[in-house]
């Protein structure tokens, strides 16, 4: 008897020591928006559902505002084991893919509808294991929406960037596209954006209404023009490595976390095309100027030869099926 009840208490202390001494593990999601913003907003969905679908298994850590990581970094910090989560906006895998490049390509999509349906069909969900062999797995894309182009004097024609500094995401697409209209593109890390635009170190930068009106850009830029000519999506990102070792069932509750932040994610960037547009507006510091037909035709033919460039890193059938999904 007395050894039954010491074996028994033995086992309870061992059950008990397991669970106090079994960690939750930290899954770090990094990204370089504001916390208002769709990806802000899907990156704390994914931390509600999964510490309250997993309590005391998991626990997510989201670092806004390239406080962890730049995206000129965080994809290296992925890989090392640093950050598990990221959702860099699609210009910015150069490095590990060119087929990406698609989502560049200036006056691709004509809508977001057209975006949803390609990143929906087989080519799209191709795309997302394209990088498998480099160790980085995409969980899914995640829509912020169409870019605008911003600067302190009017850009009504293409010939009117002509000359001026751009600032550009880390993409050669981006930079052929801003040559095609004689102006200067410069890469540089995101967070650096406002600061150079203050200081004149460049000219303009071409965003979407969410990053525009979040991290304050229309406050030093006198006019944007609505010209809606390419994309800002992301791909939400984690390394293999971590994803395949969380065990199955777990990985099941991730993947339907992550699907519901995504949906969460999209609705708020449908909502804040209009919404932050309206706010930049009412705030009567920059003026917003709307292409006839005929000014936005000429920005098309400026910058739409910047596709033959790249269509063999790229692939003419990722092209062609991006460009059916606009029918
Ligand atoms: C940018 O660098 O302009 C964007 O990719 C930032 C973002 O994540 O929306």
């Amino acid at each position: 008897m007395y050894k039954l009840v010491t074996a028994a208490v033995a086992a309870a202390m061992t059950l008990a020591a397991g669970i106090v001494s079994a960690e939750p593990v930290k899954i770090k999601f990094s990204h370089v928006v504001a916390e208002n913003t769709p990806k802000g907003q899907m990156a704390l969905r994914f931390k509600e559902l999964v510490e309250s679908k997993l309590a005391g298994k998991y626990v997510v850590e989201v670092y806004p505002n390239s406080q962890l990581f730049g995206d000129g970094k965080v994809l290296e910090a992925m890989l090392l084991g640093d950050v598990q989560i990221a959702a860099p906006s699609l210009s910015k895998f150069n490095k590990y893919t060119k087929k990406l490049q698609v989502f560049d390509l200036p006056f691709l999509f004509k809508d977001m509808t057209a975006v949803e349906k390609f990143q929906s069909g087989p080519k799209g969900q191709e795309l997302l294991a394209s990088m498998e062999s480099k160790g980085l797995l995409g969980l899914g894309y995640l829509h912020n929406g169409l870019k605008q182009l911003s600067a302190n004097s009017e850009l009504r024609n293409p010939t009117d960037a002509n000359g001026l500094k751009f600032r550009i995401q880390a993409s050669d697409v981006l930079a052929a596209q801003f040559e095609a209209i004689g102006a200067l593109p410069l890469k540089k890390p995101f967070s650096e954006v406002f600061l150079l635009l203050q200081t004149k170190g460049i000219d303009g930068q071409e965003n979407t209404w969410s990053n525009i009106f979040s991290k304050k850009f229309f406050e030093v830029q006198k006019h944007i023009t609505a010209s809606n000519h390419g994309l800002i999506d992301y791909l939400v990102v984690t390394s293999a490595e971590f994803w395949n070792s969380v065990p199955d069932a777990d990985r099941a509750v991730l993947n339907a976390a992550m699907k519901d932040a995504i949906a969460h994610g999209n609705m708020i960037a449908a909502e804040k095309v209009s919404s932050d547009r309206k706010r930049i507006e009412d705030s009567g510091i920059s003026t917003i100027l709307e292409l006839s037909d005929a000014e936005r035709a000429k920005w098309v033919d400026a910058m739409k030869p910047v596709w033959a460039k790249f269509a063999d890193q790229i692939g003419q059938d990722l092209i062609d099926a991006a460009v059916a999904s606009n029918n």
